[in-house]
């Protein structure tokens, strides 16, 4: 196998406060990191960088982990810009909007569907995503769902099924059997082909029983939890993520004081999409309350046509710092180990012996630039298992 050393590195993100300044970056300077197949051999000063095949010279760029986005939707067809200009205009985001894509979707060929996939993760790629989830929901009958959980297997490991996104329109007169169909043949033919479970626990999709009644099901057939809980209100979302101990509660925009104290006690993830809150201009969540609290916070893109239509994790890393208190720092590492964690990995998010060789090169001398340049395409260079992608 070749060793590549990317040498001349002015800061590097580690995530590993044993390896860098003992910061929660576990930052470095000057370093180089040298690669092995898809995995990273050795990490650490520039002077002491074992001998590589090959040498990469990085220009006294920072460097930072591949960013790992823990929630996207990206297996649609169409587009919601009619409602995002309503929206724009005054009119309030609804889970409605939802059915709009779900017809496209339906609509359209496994090829329209598999191109539009590609399109959006070379996009994701080209802004530094290395490694991301995806989920179905915008097919809500059982060939649909499984075809959409078939078309991202394609492309990633992180494959979520979400046929409980909203109830079907199909079902609109007995919501109950739709939640039955879900719990029963749909996620039969369903969970071979995913990782996670999720649900779009919510006024409009489904209460608290609901939820319960289909992460149960996904549990008893291998999948593991996720929610999107308290987006668009309060409610049992996150409690319940909690009790299923779901990798993650996805949104958190709405949480009492013990809805923080039970993320705060658990092995659940609140990862924040704030992508969702500028593009339905909602009230931002509250990271800082959330950080001091002690719970482990993601931040993801949320990337669908309806409430989040970014592929950027550089632009959600602005958003946090700018308006949701968190520091570059933190939304850096909740855009890297905190997306890992939101996983259950440990393999990616982390620029350290063993880890995926995945790596973004920046423009900037430093990872700060990322919030600090809001929109300057700044990621110049990205390494993926061990290759240059961009
Ligand atoms: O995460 N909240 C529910 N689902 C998506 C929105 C989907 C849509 O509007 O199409 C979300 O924001
Ligand atoms: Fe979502």
């Amino acid at each position: 196998m070749t060793t590549t050393a990317i040498t001349n590195i002015g800061s590097l993100v580690t995530n590993d406060p044993a390896l860098g300044d003992g910061s929660l970056l576990g930052l470095l300077t000057d370093a180089a990191v040298v690669l092995d197949g898809e995995k990273i051999a050795w990490v650490g000063p520039a002077a002491k960088a074992p001998a590589a095949d090959e040498s990469h010279d990085a220009q006294g760029r920072a460097a930072i982990p591949g960013f790992v986005d823990s929630h996207s939707h990206l297996v649609f067809a169409g587009d919601r810009t009619q409602e995002f200009n309503a929206r724009m205009s005054g009119r309030a985001y609804s889970a409605g909007g939802i059915r709009t894509t779900v017809a496209a979707t339906r609509a359209a060929s496994d090829a329209e569907l598999e191109a539009n996939v590609r399109h959006y993760l070379r996009e994701a790629l080209r802004q530094g995503t290395t490694t991301f989830e995806t989920k179905s929901g915008y097919g809500l009958t059982t060939e649909d769902e499984a075809r959409a959980l078939r078309i991202a297997a394609r492309h990633t490991d992180e494959v979520t099924f979400m046929g409980a996104h909203i109830v079907s329109p199909d079902y609109a007169e007995d919501p109950a059997a739709y939640v039955d169909l879900v719990t029963g043949e749909m996620l039969n033919a369903c969970a071979p082909h995913a990782r996670w479970i999720d649900v779009f626990c919510e006024k409009g999709a489904f209460d608290g029983d609901q939820a319960r009644a289909i992460l149960t099901a996904g549990k008893a057939k291998g999948l593991h939890p996720r929610i999107h809980a308290n987006q668009l209100s309060y409610g049992p979302g996150v409690q319940l993520a909690v009790e299923l101990d779901a990798a993650s509660a996805d949104h958190c925009t709405h949480l009492t004081d013990a809805d923080v104290d039970a993320l705060a006690n658990s092995n659940t993830v609140a990862t924040l999409l704030p992508g969702a809150e500028f593009s339905t201009r909602a009230e931002w969540p509250d990271a800082r309350r959330i950080l001091d609290a002690g719970a482990t916070v993601a931040l993801s893109t949320d990337c669908n046509p309806g409430s989040s239509f970014t592929s950027s994790v550089p632009f959600c890393i602005a958003l946090a710092v700018r308006d949701m208190g968190m520091t570059p720092d933190e939304a850096i590492w909740s855009a890297t180990a905190g997306g890992a964690a939101a996983l259950r990995r440990t393999d990616v998010g982390f620029v350290r012996e063993g880890a995926r060789a995945d790596l973004a090169l920046l423009d900037a001398p430093s990872h700060v630039h990322l919030a600090y340049r809001p929109g300057v395409p700044l990621v110049s260079e990205v390494w993926q298992r061990g290759r240059r992608r961009v």
